[in-house]
């Protein structure tokens, strides 16, 4: 079981905060051909692993059915609980199941089909600007960086691939939650390998930094959240408490120290932006050998703070929600002699952390040390 699905049980669940910040390059006006355009065989949809990256979309990827998750009794029922009417119609869905309903006319082209979900153009940004000269490769001279500088999305940075992916993978408006929409966690290394794949890792993927970019990522988002007329309650105080806990412990174990000065009380403005500092700054520099070892066991050692009283227990738990997640990538990121060895500590932290309202610091507490001391 992946240990998405083994966390689901835990939590998972607006408006886009930053609706895939467009590049330099990527005008905000470019226009959308639609997924169809790149279904042809000699294009996306043929065989073999260079061309079939839409047969695959098409047949595997969950985004390829987003959109039909709103004709679902739930989607009809978690409408009725937020007051609307089609969800199937109404932005507050579409903006993440089905993106391209909210195109206006002037960016399309092609005939876009919402049924599509969220397909190629969502993620690798709108194709007018570099479809012509997409197909040309390094041998005709052209180079990846050309493709993003007419506008292609470089996913192949984590930076540029978390803030695609945290759009809409973090935050959702409380009203929908209250409705009973799953609530969202983002951690780029983990979803990224949950997606079907259909490329290569063709600039080293390094899962540890991909890990902390993301958690980076989720924390400025989550800050972004909080600051917004109506967003801010317990629930979402405790989300960001836990992030920041689990970013500044392994900014720490990098050596960057920049973070460590802020705190829970800081604002949550100032936390934004340091947290966008840090996922840039991560993804920009290479990631040494021996730093996914150093954050593991920096997180490793955090058993003293979940038996501090005065820590409210909504904190300690979302401590843990993004602590095993941590240590199940990190541990992914390490060598599979060390993945094995601690399998049977890494399932009792996911079983410990499982249920928000009934974590128990005391018990993960001592879990934590097992792990620690078998690391
Ligand atoms: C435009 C919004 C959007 C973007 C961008 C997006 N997703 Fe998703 N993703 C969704 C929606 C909506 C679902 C739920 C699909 C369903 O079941 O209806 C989903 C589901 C998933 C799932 C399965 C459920 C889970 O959380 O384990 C994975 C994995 C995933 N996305 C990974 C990614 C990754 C990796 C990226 C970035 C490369 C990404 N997504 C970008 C909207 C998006
Ligand atoms: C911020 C982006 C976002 C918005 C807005 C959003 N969703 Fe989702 N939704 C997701 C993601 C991502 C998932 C996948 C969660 C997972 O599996 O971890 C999801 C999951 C779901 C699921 C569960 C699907 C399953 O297979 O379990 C339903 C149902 C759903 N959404 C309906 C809706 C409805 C109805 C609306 C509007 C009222 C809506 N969503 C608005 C991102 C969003
Ligand atoms: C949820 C986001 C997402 C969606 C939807 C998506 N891609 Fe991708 N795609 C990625 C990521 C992430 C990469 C890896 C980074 C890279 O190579 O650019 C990638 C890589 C690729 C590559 C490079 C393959 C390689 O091995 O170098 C191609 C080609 C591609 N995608 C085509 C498509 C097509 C065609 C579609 C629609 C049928 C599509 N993508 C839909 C996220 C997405």
């Amino acid at each position: 079981m992946s240990f998405f699905a083994r966390l689901r049980a835990i939590s998972f669940g607006a408006v886009l905060s930053l609706a895939v910040t467009p590049s330099r390059a990527e005008s905000a006006l470019a226009r959308y051909i639609g997924a169809s355009s790149c279904a042809t065989a000699s294009c996306h949809g043929g065989a073999g692993d260079q061309r079939d990256q839409w047969v695959r979309w098409n047949a595997k990827d969950v985004h390829r059915r987003s959109g039909a998750t709103l004709t679902m009794a739930r989607s009809v029922q978690i409408g009725a609980a937020a007051g609307i009417r089609d969800v199937a119609d109404d932005a507050r869905c579409t903006v993440c199941h089905a993106p391209f309903a909210g195109v206006p006319t002037a960016q399309r082209i092609g005939p876009l089909d919402r049924g599509d979900g969220v397909s190629c153009e969502t993620c690798h940004g709108p194709a007018e600007p570099w479809i012509r000269a997409h197909t040309r490769t390094a041998k005709d001279g052209y180079t990846h960086s050309d493709k993003v500088a007419a506008g292609l999305r470089d996913l192949r940075n984590p930076y540029v691939r978390a803030n695609t992916c945290v759009s809409c993978h973090e935050n959702v408006d409380r009203e929908l939650l209250k409705a009973g929409h799953p609530e969202l966690i983002f951690e780029l290394d983990g979803q990224t390998a949950a997606e079907p794949r259909h490329w290569m890792e063709r600039t080293g993927w390094d899962g540890g930094r991909a890990w902390l970019v993301g958690q980076a990522v989720a924390l400025r988002e989550v800050s972004w959240q909080l600051a917004r007329p109506g967003q801010s309650d317990s629930r979402l105080v405790a989300r960001q408490a836990g992030l920041l806990w689990v970013v500044q412990r392994a900014s720490r174990a990098i050596g960057l120290d920049t973070f460590a000065s802020l705190a829970v009380q800081s604002s949550a403005d100032k936390i934004r932006v340091a947290a966008d500092d840090l996922a840039k700054d991560v993804a920009s520099r290479p990631w040494a050998p021996g730093l996914t070892a150093a954050v593991l066991k920096q997180l490793a050692s955090a058993a003293e703070e979940f038996r501090d009283a005065g820590t409210p227990s909504e904190i300690q738990a979302r401590r843990g929600e993004r602590l095993v997640l941590a240590l199940d990538r990190l541990l992914a990121a390490s060598d599979r002699a060390l993945e094995t060895r601690l399998d049977a500590e890494m399932k009792e932290l996911f079983r410990l952390a499982q249920s928000l309202p009934d974590f128990d610091p005391a018990k993960f507490a001592a879990a934590l040390e097992k792990f620690a001391a078998k690391l």
